[in-house]
C-alpha cells in the first residue's frame, strides 16, 4: 500500500485500516469473531454480491438496515426484492453516461473552466476543497436546491452529507442506531432535504424528484432516495477524485499521463480501483448457504473488502489492462451496482482534464488526511502546476 494511502486510511478509519492490515494474509473467505464472515477474493465479492437470494442489505449488518431506521419501512423495502427494480429501471436515463455528462458539465463545468485558469496561472489550488465544493454542485442538483455561484454554500451541503455518513461510523459493529443517532440524523437529513418539498411537486419528470412523484413515491420516500443520492455520491466521488490526483503525482504517471493523453480513461480506473472510496460492503445473510467451500448461516453477517480485493492485483499503474477478476468491484456488483458509476467516472476525467490542461505536470505541495470519516480522504492536497 502506497504510504500515503496507508495513512489516509489510518487517519479516517482507524479500525478499518487495522482490518485491512489483518486482513492481508486472509483466506479469501474466513471468519472473524465478533465481526462476522470477510470476503478477500473478489471472484467470491462478486458472487456474493450477485447472489440476491442468499445475502441482503436489509437486515442487520445491510446499509438498507441503516436507511430503514431513518426514513420507514418503505425506504428499508427499497434495497432489496420488485420495489428496488423498479425504482433501478425508473432511474437508468437519468444516469447514462451521455446523461452524466451533460449533469457534470451543467453543474461543475464553470467552476472547472475557472480552476483551471488559476492552475495556469501559477496560483495553488486545495484540490480536497474543491472536490468537496465540486461534489456539493452535483448533489445540490439532485436535491433541488438553489444556492447560488458562491463556493460556501456547497461546502457547507458537502460538510451535512459527511455529518450524517459519519453517524454510519460507529455501526461496523452492528447497523443498529441508537436513539440519539437517530435524532441527529433525522435532522441532518432534514437540511439536506430542506428543498425536496417543492422540487417533488414542481419538477419535470426529467429529474430524480419530478420521476419520484410520476412514479407515485410519497415525499417521505422521495426524501429518503434523494438523501441517499446526496450521501451516496458526495464523499466517495470527491475521494477518488483526490486520491486519484494524488496517486499520479506520486508515482510520476502524472508526466505519463501528459505524453498520452489517450491514457486517461485507464487513469480514472486505476485511481479508482487502487483508492477504492467504498472499501467494504456489508451483508446480512439471508439464507443458509455456501460460498468458497464455507458454509454461511442465515442471520450472519458477511463483510466484503473491497479495498483488499481491488488492491491485490498490485500497485497504480496506469498502463494495465482491465482486470477481468475484479472487474469494476469498486462501484459493487450485481444488482446495486453504483447507480452513479458513470457520474463519478466522468468526475474524475473531468478533474484531470482540468489539471492536464495547460501542459504542465502538477507538484503536491503540502497534504492532510481527514480524521474520523467514513471513507478515507484527504483533508486538504495543495497542488501547484510545474
Ligand atoms: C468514486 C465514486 C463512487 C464510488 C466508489 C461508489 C461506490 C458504490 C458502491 C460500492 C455501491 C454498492 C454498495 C452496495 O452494494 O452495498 C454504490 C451504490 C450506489 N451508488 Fe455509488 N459510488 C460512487 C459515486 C456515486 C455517485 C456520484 C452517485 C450518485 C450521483 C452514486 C450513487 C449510488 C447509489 C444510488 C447507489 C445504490 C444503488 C443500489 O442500491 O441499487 N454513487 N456506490
Amino acid at each position: 500500500m502506497n504510504r500515503h494511502e496507508a495513512r489516509l486510511l489510518r487517519r479516517g478509519n482507524p479500525w478499518l485500516h487495522a482490518l485491512l492490515r489483518a486482513s492481508r494474509l486472509a483466506p479469501p473467505i474466513g471468519r472473524l469473531p465478533r465481526v462476522g464472515w470477510l470476503v478477500t477474493d473478489p471472484v467470491l465479492a462478486r458472487e456474493v454480491l450477485n447472489d440476491h437470494r442468499s445475502f441482503s442489505m436489509g437486515g442487520e449488518g445491510g446499509v438498507g438496515h441503516m436507511w430503514g431506521q431513518l426514513f420507514g419501512h418503505e425506504m428499508a423495502g427499497l434495497f432489496d426484492g420488485a420495489a428496488h427494480t423498479e425504482v433501478r429501471t425508473a432511474a437508468r436515463d437519468l444516469f447514462t453516461e451521455q446523461a452524466a455528462a451533460e449533469l457534470v458539465e451543467r453543474t461543475q463545468g464553470a467552476h472547472h473552466r475557472a480552476l483551471a485558469a488559476r492552475l495556469a496561472d501559477g496560483r495553488e489550488a486545495d484540490l480536497a476543497a474543491e472536490t468537496r465544493v465540486l461534489a456539493g454542485r452535483l448533489v445540490a442538483d439532485l436535491l433541488g436546491l438553489e444556492l447560488g455561484a458562491e463556493d460556501a454554500p456547497y461546502a457547507e451541503l458537502f460538510a451535512t452529507g459527511e455529518r450524517l455518513a459519519s453517524l454510519a461510523l460507529g455501526t461496523t459493529s452492528s447497523t443498529e442506531l441508537p436513539e440519539g443517532k437517530l435524532a441527529e440524523a433525522a435532522e441532518l437529513a432534514g437540511r439536506l432535504t430542506a428543498a425536496v418539498p417543492a422540487a417533488y411537486a414542481e419538477a419535470g419528470a426529467d429529474t430524480i424528484l419530478g420521476r419520484c412523484r410520476e412514479l407515485g413515491f410519497s415525499l417521505d420516500l422521495t426524501r429518503g432516495l434523494a438523501t441517499l443520492l446526496a450521501i451516496a455520491g458526495t464523499e466517495t466521488g470527491a475521494s477518488g477524485t483526490a486520491r486519484t490526483v494524488a496517486l499520479l503525482h506520486d508515482s510520476g504517471q502524472h508526466r505519463l499521463l501528459l505524453r498520452e493523453p489517450s491514457l486517461l480513461p485507464n487513469a480514472v480506473r486505476e485511481g479508482l480501483r487502487v483508492a477504492t472510496p467504498a472499501p467494504v460492503i456489508g451483508r446480512h445473510v439471508a439464507a443458509d448457504t455456501t460460498v468458497g467451500g464455507r458454509r454461511l448461516r442465515a442471520g450472519e453477517r458477511v463483510m466484503v473488502l473491497t479495498y483488499r480485493a481491488n488492491n491485490d492485483a498490485g500497485p497504480f499503474d496506469i498502463t494495465r489492462d482491465y482486470i477481468p477478476q475484479t472487474r469494476q468491484l469498486w462501484f459493487g456488483a450485481g444488482r446495486h451496482l453504483c447507480l452513479g458509476a458513470a457520474v463519478a467516472r466522468t468526475q474524475v476525467a473531468r478533474m484531470l482534464e482540468t489539471l492536464t490542461a495547460a501542459g504542465r505536470p502538477w507538484r503536491i505541495t503540502a497534504r492532510e488526511p481527514a480524521r474520523r470519516v467514513l471513507v478515507p480522504s484527504y483533508r486538504s492536497l495543495r497542488v501547484r502546476l510545474e
